[in-house]
Formats: C-alpha cells, structure tokens, sequence
C-alpha cells in the first residue's frame, strides 16, 4: 500500500494492499510478472503499449523482456462482437483478442485489471462486449474553468476562456476513462456559453483536435455541445429556425469544419427549449424538426445527434396545480414518435424530474418504440450530497435497471435496443483524487461498469472497486457495506418516499423544506397540517398516465404504488398507517433518526480501519463523513422540525423535536 495514491483510482500500482490470498507478483501456478512478454500484431501496437506499461505499473518495475518464457499475444477477431474480448491462457502463455481495436483495449484493461486483483495468469480468461455501443461522459465544464454542479475542483479541460491542461494527465484521465470502457466524452456544458459556442469554429478546433487526438488511441471520442442558436450568434443569420434553408446550410457548413479537425467526432449533444435557453418551440418548430436539421448536418460524416429531452416550463406558477413538471418531457416528446432521424438519440433523464434521490423511471423509456434513447443518469453528486456526503450511485442506477416500464419488461430489457446509449454528467475535476471524495471515484467506476452490462448488481461494482483502489481483504469488506448502504441512508434524511426538492435552493446542499414551495421551476410537495405530496394519478394531475395501463394501475394504488414512491404519487395524510403499521408521520421522524444516527455508524466504522488504510486516504474520508454527519443532524432536525410544526403532532418516542 506504500505506493497508494488517490490519483491512481482504480489503478493502483501493485502490488494490491494484501491478505494472504493474494499475491498478484507470485501468482500460483508459479508464473511471476518478471517471466512475461508481449507479443501483438502491428495493429494491437498501442494495445500492446498499454499492456506492457500496465504490467510494469503493477510490478513495480520493468518486466516486460522479449526473451521470457511467459508471452502473452494481441490480436483481433473480427467473429468477436463489437468492442468485446475474449482473454484465455494455457500453461505457457495467454491470448487478449479484441473485436477491433477497442475491444482489444478493454480486453487488456480486463486482463490487467484481473492481475492487479491477484488472478492467477494462465488462470485468467473472460470474454466480454459491452451491452450498450455508446457509454457517454458528459462535462458540464465551462471554458472560464468552472463546472456547473461540479464538486471536485476546476475544469480538466479549460481555464480562463482557452484550453488549458496537463497533457500528461490528460492521457492518464483517458485511460481511467478507458479502463471502465467509456468510449465517448463531451467535455463542455450543455449550457453553452459565448465562449465555447466557439468550439466548433476554426478559432477553438485546432485545440480540440490535439484533445481529440490524446483520447483517441483510448477509444475515446469527443462529443461537443453546442448551442442551437449558433446559426444566429456566430453564423450572424437572423434566424435559427430549424427549417429556415439558411439555417440548414449553416449547419452543415459547421459540420464540415468541425469534421476537418475532428473526423471522429462522435457528435453534438444539445439543450434546447430548456431553462431559458432557445430551441425550436420557441420558433414554433418541433423538437424533431430541431434535432433533424443538425441531425442531417452531421450525418455524411458518421456524427450523432444528442437532443436531451429536459425541457419543461421553468416559468411556472406555484398556484398552479394543474401543470405537473413531471409530465413535461412526455408531453414533448412522446408525440413524435418515429419522426426523429436514424442519428437522433434522444438523452433522458433517468426519471421524469431532475437527479432527486428517489424518483421512477421517467415513462418516455421503452414506450418510444421507434427512436434511439439514451438514459442520462448524473454521476456528480448535485441533489445527492455533493461529494461531501457518501452516496453510492450504482445502488440507485441498479434500481433504474431492475424497474418495471411496463407489464413484461424492466428498463434493462431495452439497455443496447431502444436505449442505444448510456451517458452520465461527469463527477470528476482537478482535485488531486480526480472526484473530491474518495470513494465518490466508485461511481466514476460503476458508472463505466453498469454501462457496458446493465446487469451487473451495485455490489459486484462497488466491492470490484473497493478490491482495485484499497486491495483485497475480508477486512474492507465493511467499505464496501458502507457505501452500498449509503444511498438508503442519505434518502432516510433527506428525502421521504420521493417527495424530493426540499434543499436549499440554487446550490441545492442540505434541507430547506419550502425552498422550493413557491419557486418557478415548478418543485412543489404542498406540506400542509394535514397531508403532503402530490396526487399524481387520474385524479390528480395524471401523470401516472404517462406509463402503460399495467405499470399506472401499480402506482395509482396507495397499496400498490412502491413505498419508497408512495408521495412522489400520492397526497397522504400524516396518520395514513404505512406497511410497517408506522404513520407516515413517525415514519419520517423515525427514518431522520435514523438516518443521522447511521452517518455515525459509518464514522465508526471508517475509524475501526485507521492503520490498515492508507494514511491520506484515511483521513480524507474521515474528514468528508465529520462534514457528513453535520448535514444529517442539519436534515434531520429542520425537516423533522418542519413536520412537527406543520402537525403539532411530536415524536412517540419523545425525542428531541425543536418546535
Ligand atoms: C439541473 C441542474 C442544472 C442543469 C440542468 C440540466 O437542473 O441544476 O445545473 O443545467 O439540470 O440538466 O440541464
């Protein structure tokens, strides 16, 4: 563990921090890393590069010796299928063979990833090709140098209107990337400013290109977001009007540009129509006729078209309770069904609000049945505790895959059909531990994880990850119970039962339960003496609706509707009996306890690792859970204080409620 670093993640030099059972330098059958060469075709070169630099990392020294007896050979077969491996051994040497050359990679990040976990060489062998094509990485960075909802530093990629980076870390940011098989990155925010509006002119290219060029060999494409004004503030049209000739022709002139510098531009992603930014309805045009015009700009050069489907009435009035925010992008986008290109992909959020803790699958998944759709789940932490609270997302995004969208299928049923791709907003910036806290690098991880397969499980991920960065031992075990008990515990005090929004507002950190109440944007739980929530089913604002008959029927039922949801679609009084025989009011009492209580459980835990950790990394994580725990006591009495002044109902069990 002597030559831990945060910096290193999930790619720690070996070897791994210990127990008896694994000795990645000595493996088993006697094979040692000194033994081993590589051998690989000329276009398994940077493959092979990677293997033997790979090797030596994790031996500590240089190994790799043409003449030893242990080879390992690259190839590629083409019968493989697209961006798989497969990796197997004989006693005298083993075989990475990739689809193509991105499989080769992730082919020898397994195989490397598999030594450092302590495998046996000859013993490894896996095949493998990941379930959805494209697995996304979007920035939300801003060329100024600061991050929208960012939490681990300033921009990797831009610093005071210009690009401005470490190439070499650059290059070692590819490769984290890479290692979990994320093949596709924006690296601006979709809230495009003036300045990187400017990334798709001859002015700011030449510099993405030399970006470009340093993810490339990864597999790694560059995704842009651009502004869908662009044709007006840098082309000087006077319209930006999807259907305008004009319009059209400036778009595939940009395209053309873009494609000089970037050939392999994987495309543009887009915010339109959303949060004051312009799109095609304020022009009177659909949303399809936007995405299609820049759709057909890149098409001749392999690009995809992005469109995030985030777009809802930012302008609403709380006294208005017919417009329910969730309903939104439904509304919006179900009806165009069919009309969007073939290089559309259509980007939704996981649910059908914005990131809360708790909400359910957003209903436009699987029920357009003829349009590419990507799920957009956010890695950074914005509504989850902002990298200072511990919250394992792979938790949560196993729930969205094992969710029901209809009768027959889970949303992991069309994961690589209609869901033609995985994006996440980006968790990570230019603190020295990439993503802030520590252990926020396990959803940087898990994310690139459950992207390629969907069906792996929260645990397989995060324990894969506890075993990479702090090495194999029964003893961090309890990490990787911590943290897979995390998201339950942030939801305890933050968030009954989906209710969601009751955090301050703007930057969203720790409880404001009416923050929100009388905003614009449309975030209303209407907490009353009586009842909370928000009767979303036929009765109420019909959003239930908006799923297939089976799945509106399952949550238009009190007794039906899954509990951890039950307020996000009902209004339910403070003594309605939940299936624990608790009211919701003692239930929210009980759940905020407890929850506090469980932060000082993790305290302890952490504590109990002091000296079988390393140091720094120790004492960061115990810093960020102090700051952790003093947001649960924080949540916890605001929002029960909240209830039992809306109530004047107290605790059964008489505990400190402040009235
Ligand atoms: C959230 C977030 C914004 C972001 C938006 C989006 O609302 O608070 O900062 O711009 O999502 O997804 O576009």
């Amino acid at each position: 563990m002597e030559n831990f670093k945060e910096y290193y993640a999930w790619l720690q030099p070996g070897p791994v921090g210990c127990s008896a059972s694994c000795s990645p330098m000595r493996p088993g059958r006697g094979v040692s890393l000194r033994e081993v060469c590589v051998h690989g075709s000329e276009q398994a070169d940077f493959a092979a590069r990677e293997l033997r630099g790979g090797l030596n990392w994790l031996a500590g020294q240089n190994i790799c010796d043409e003449n030893s007896g242990y080879k390992i050979t690259l190839g590629l077969d083409p019968g493989i299928q697209a961006q798989g491996y497969r990796i197997n051994g004989d006693g005298n040497g083993s075989f990475i063979t990739g689809a193509d050359r991105e499989g080769l990679i992730y082919g020898v990040f397994a195989f490397l990833g598999k030594v450092g976990m302590g495998e046996d060489l000859p013993g490894i062998s896996a095949e493998s090709a990941p379930v959805v094509r494209k697995r996304i990485l979007n920035h939300w960075d801003n060329m100024d140098g600061s991050v929208e909802r960012g939490y681990s530093g300033k921009s990797l990629f831009f610093r005071d209107g210009r690009f401005c980076y470490d190439p070499s870390r650059m290059k070692d940011y590819a490769r984290l990337l890479a290692s979990v098989g994320i093949n596709e990155l924006s690296i601006n925010n979709v809230n495009v400013t003036d300045a990187s509006a400017r990334l798709i002119t001859p002015e700011l290219l030449p510099e993405a290109a030399e970006l470009a060029a340093i993810f490339r060999p990864f597999g790694v494409r560059l995704i842009l977001a651009v502004d869908f004004e662009s044709p007006v503030k840098l082309g000087g049209l006077n319209t930006a009007d999807p259907l305008n000739g004009e319009v059209a022709a400036w778009w595939k002139n940009a395209a053309r540009v873009v494609y000089d510098y970037i050939p392999d531009l994987a495309g543009f992603v887009v915010k339109a129509d959303s949060e004051f930014r312009d799109g095609p309805a304020a022009l009177g045009r659909t949303q399809a006729d936007g995405a299609n015009t820049v759709a057909r700009a890149l098409k001749d050069f392999g690009g995809t078209v992005y469109w995030r489907c985030f777009v809802y009435n930012c302008r609403q009035d709380w006294r208005d309770a017919k417009t329910d925010r969730p309903k939104a992008a439904f509304e919006h986008f179900y009806p165009l069904d069919g009309t969007f290109d073939e290089n559309v992909v259509l980007q939704i959020k996981n649910g059908p609000v914005d990131f809360q803790v708790r909400e359910p699958v957003s209903p436009l998944f699987g029920r357009m049945k003829h349009t590419k759709q990507a799920v957009e789940f956010q890695i950074t932490q914005e509504y989850t505790g902002q990298q200072i609270d511990l919250y394992n997302l792979a938790v949560q995004w196993e729930e969205f895959f094992a969710a029901p969208i209809s009768e027959h299928r889970l949303a992991r049923d069309i994961m690589g059909k209609e869901a033609a791709a995985i994006a996440g907003v980006a968790n990570t910036g230019c603190d020295g531990n990439w993503t802030g806290h520590l252990l926020a690098q396990a959803n940087l991880y898990a994310f690139g994880r459950m992207a390629w397969d969907p069906g792996l499980t929260a645990k397989q991920v995060t324990s894969e990850w506890v075993c990479r960065t702090f090495g194999k031992n029964t003893e961090f075990d309890a990490i990787t119970g911590m943290m897979l008990a995390s998201r339950g515990v942030y939801e305890k005090y933050a968030s009954p039962l989906g209710l969601g929004w009751m955090v301050n507002i703007n930057h969203h950190y720790g409880p404001s339960p009416e923050g929100y109440e009388y905003m614009k944007w449309g975030t209303y739980h209407r907490a009353d003496n009586t009842a909370v929530g928000v009767d979303r089913t036929a009765k109420g604002t019909g959003f239930a609706g908006q799923y297939e008959p089976w799945l509106e029927a399952l949550y238009s039922d009190v007794k039906t509707c899954p509990e951890e949801l039950l307020l996000f679609f009902h209004r339910v009084r403070y003594d309605y009996r939940l299936k624990s025989g608790k009211t919701l009011l003692q239930h929210i009492y009980d759940t905020h306890f407890e929850g506090a209580a469980e932060v000082q459980a993790f305290m302890d835990i952490w504590d109990s690792l002091k000296g079988r950790l390393p140091q720094g990394a120790y004492e960061s994580v115990a810093d960020r859970l102090k700051r952790q725990l003093q947001n649960a006591l924080e949540w916890r009495d605001v929002v029960n204080a909240y209830f039992y002044r809306k109530t004047g109902v107290g605790d059964e069990m008489g505990r400190e409620i402040y009235g």
